[in-house]
């Protein structure tokens, strides 16, 4: 595991602390499969570089490695990171992965990946606008972007699980929001996908309900 850890925070504390205590809250916190944009975006991409922004347990970026990518998977919380870790042991993936322990607000991207997700990185302290530029930014020259979150109408109902509520900042956004906001437009960019979608999903303890993902995948065609 490389990466070091940012102690800037608020008075909730850090994102580190905060996410740290969250995923050390219950066993596993998330379902460890893959989530389905992913499969449906990323099943058709040739494999390259692919970096996971918010891994969290990891299942997307071992999801990735089994599909022949080398994926580079980062979080802030060394508890998700050590539990992503020990899954891709036991699938075997391990050796395509390498898990980055590193908060996005000192992280400074390198274009070099072919295939950029971030899947519902919503509480990073920071605005999800800022979130997601560092994102776009990671991806090179006829790579993808795949951002996925919680479309503000469709947010699960079994409450906040997302740690750094912070009040002043949004944390949910539609597809069009993310391409308007981050600039996902030509010549920069080719949009190949701006959606919102619905989807059944089970929570935490087994409850079932509708949720809404905001969906946008694009190609870039240069350079910023
Ligand atoms: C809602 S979880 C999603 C995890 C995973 N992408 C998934 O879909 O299962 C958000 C993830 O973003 C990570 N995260 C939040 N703020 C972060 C930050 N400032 N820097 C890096 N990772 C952060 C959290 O630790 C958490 O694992």
């Amino acid at each position: 595991m490389t990466g070091h850890q940012h102690d800037g925070g608020t008075d909730e504390g850090t994102a580190a602390q905060l996410w740290d205590e969250r995923y050390s809250s219950r066993a596993k916190v998330w379902s460890g499969r893959p989530n389905p944009q992913l499969l449906v975006e990323a099943s058709e991409l040739p494999p390259g570089r692919a970096l996971d922004l918010g891994c969290g347990e990891g299942a997307d970026a071992i999801w990735l490695a089994s599909r022949g990518w080398t994926v580079t998977a980062l979080d802030v919380s060394a508890v998700a990171l050590e539990r992503a870790a020990a899954h891709a042991r036991e699938t075997g993936h391990a050796g395509r992965i390498e898990w980055v322990r590193q908060d996005l607000a000192t992280w400074v991207p390198e274009p070099v990946y072919e295939l950029v997700t971030a899947q519902f990185l919503h509480s990073t302290l920071m605005p999800w606008q800022q979130a997601l530029q560092l994102a776009a930014a990671a991806v090179r020259t006829g790579g993808t972007l795949l951002v996925v979150g919680h479309h503000p109408e469709g947010l699960p109902p079994w409450g906040n699980h997302h740690p750094g509520n912070h009040h002043s900042i949004e944390k949910y956004f539609t597809a069009e929001e993310v391409a308007r906001e981050l600039g996902i437009e030509a010549p920069e960019w080719h949009v190949d996908v701006v959606e919102s979608r619905r989807r059944s999903a089970t929570g935490p303890d087994g409850e079932a309900a509708g949720l809404i993902d905001a969906v946008l995948r694009a190609t870039r065609l240069a350079a910023r």
